[in-house]
Order: C-alpha cells, then structure tokens, then sequence
C-alpha cells in the first residue's frame, strides 16, 4: 500500500489558509493512507478553554468536509487532528477519513502540559479500522510515550498505526524506532514545523515526520523546518509476522504473569 504525511506549517486560527496549504502540499498526490498532523488547521498553543472551544467543530464541521474532499482527490483514507466538540466537552481528537466520508473520530487519551486546562482526556478506545483490507490504528502525538498504546494497537492487529503530532520535545522519531521493532508495527509520524508564541508560550515545533518499518528501519524522515510531504510502498502485511528469529515470536513469548499491568 502507499502510505503518506504531510508536514504543515499551520498559521494558528487561520483554518482556510491551512486548508490550502495542504491542497497544495498535495497537488497530484494519489496514497492509500495520509496522516496530517495534530490540531492541522487551528494551530496548537490555545491560551484558554474558550479559544479552543470558538475553534472547534463537530464530526460534521469544515474540516470534516475538507478531509473528506481531500480522501475522494487522493483516493486516500486520511487520518488529520481537529478540535473536536461534543456537547460541553472538547477534545484534542483526529477524523478518520474514507472514500468521502467519515468513519470514525479519536479522542487524544494522553494529554500533554496544558492541553489538561482546555481538553477533556478522550474517552474512547483505541482502536483498529480495517480499511480496504489493512490494519489501520490511531493515536495521537503524547499517546507514543506510553508504549501500552502501541503495543495495544498491534495486539488487536494493526499493521500501521496512523499518527498525527504537534512535537515540541525531540525524543519521538527515535522512540518510534524502538517501538516498531518491539511490535513489528509500521508508523507513520506526522509532524508540523514553525513557532507559536502565545501568551506565556512559546513553542517551536520539531518537523521530522517519519515513516517507521515494522524491522525499525527508518523509510522516510522529513525536514525539521520546512513543510514536506512523502509518499511511498510499504508491505503492510510483512508485520504480521511477529518472528524475530526462528525462536522468537515477541507477542507469543510475552511472559504476561510476569507483568503487573
Ligand atoms: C503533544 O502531545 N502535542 C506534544
């Protein structure tokens, strides 16, 4: 299957200037999967509860509608961050996008630093979308440093696991590596690049979207300072093979009464 990011520099509020960018970024592009970053359209650094609220939408909204023009453009399935909103409640989630419509949505469960005073933690389970026969998992930027997801994820059987970042800290490319090997799961990272200062903020994001192979080899690594799309083939199907050697199944030879959780 061919699978993709896009690596955006979002200008925070400004959601149709952001909507083009990536049209551009993906003039021409045909994939099976695209992952966009985190939060894509609004940008990242929200300064309270009802900024984040004013620049959220329903599973209905605009970037809704965006995505799902954009799947029906690529032919792909597009899994892109937005603020989602349900009720009083508002997470930090992704749309899940196929064929013109949308699937599903999932809610970010790891919150980072202050996302805590304006998003509610999500409440839904993680989950594995069989999408034209591969294995799609999601998660969301902050979720990768609790390898309980990951390796969630792959234990239900996701061959590739979508997600969607706005990093601020440069451990998680790296990390990524580790965490394929030790699920034989492919990844694709995708990243933002550019600053936001806002209030008593001031982030620079770290680009470096990346695509991971289930044997942890490194497929495709963006610029940490540029907007960057990458499309390429995968095997998806090689992770189902959990053998290391012709000893070693790393999920057959967990030794779960040995772990406390
Ligand atoms: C993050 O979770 N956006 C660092």
């Amino acid at each position: 299957m061919k699978v993709g990011y896009v690596q955006n520099a979002p200008v925070f509020g400004e959601k149709e200037k952001n909507f083009n960018q990536i049209r551009e970024l993906l003039k021409g592009v045909k994939a099976d999967l695209l992952v966009l970053p985190e939060l894509f359209a609004t940008g990242y650094t929200f300064m309270s509860e009802d900024e984040a609220r004013e620049l959220g939408e329903t599973k209905d909204g605009k970037t809704a509608k965006f995505l799902k023009e954009l799947s029906n453009e690529t032919g792909a399935t597009i899994v892109g961050g937005f603020v989602e909103l349900d009720g009083q409640n508002i997470y930090n989630s992704s749309l899940i996008v196929s064929k013109g419509g949308v699937i599903d949505t999932y809610r970010k469960i790891h919150l980072f630093n202050k996302e805590k005073l304006w998003f509610t933690p999500g409440d839904k389970p993680l989950k594995v979308y069989d999408i034209n026969g591969s294995k799609i998992g999601v998660m969301i930027c902050f979720d990768w440093i609790f390898s309980e997801v990951i390796r969630t994820l792959a234990l239900e059987g996701a061959q590739v696991i979508a997600h969607p970042c706005n990093l601020v800290m440069p451990y998680c490319q790296n990390a990524m590596i580790t965490h394929c090997l030790e699920n034989r799961v492919f990844d694709v990272t995708a990243n933002r690049v550019g600053s936001e200062k806002r209030g008593e903020d001031d982030f620079t994001f770290t680009g470096g979207s990346q695509i991971t192979s289930f044997d942890g080899q490194v497929l495709s690594s963006a610029p940490s300072n540029a907007p960057y799309v990458s499309v390429i083939d995968i095997d998806e199907k090689k992770s189902e093979n959990k053998m290391i050697n012709k000893y070693n199944d790393i999920f057959k030879d967990r030794r779960t009464e040995f772990y406390k959780f």
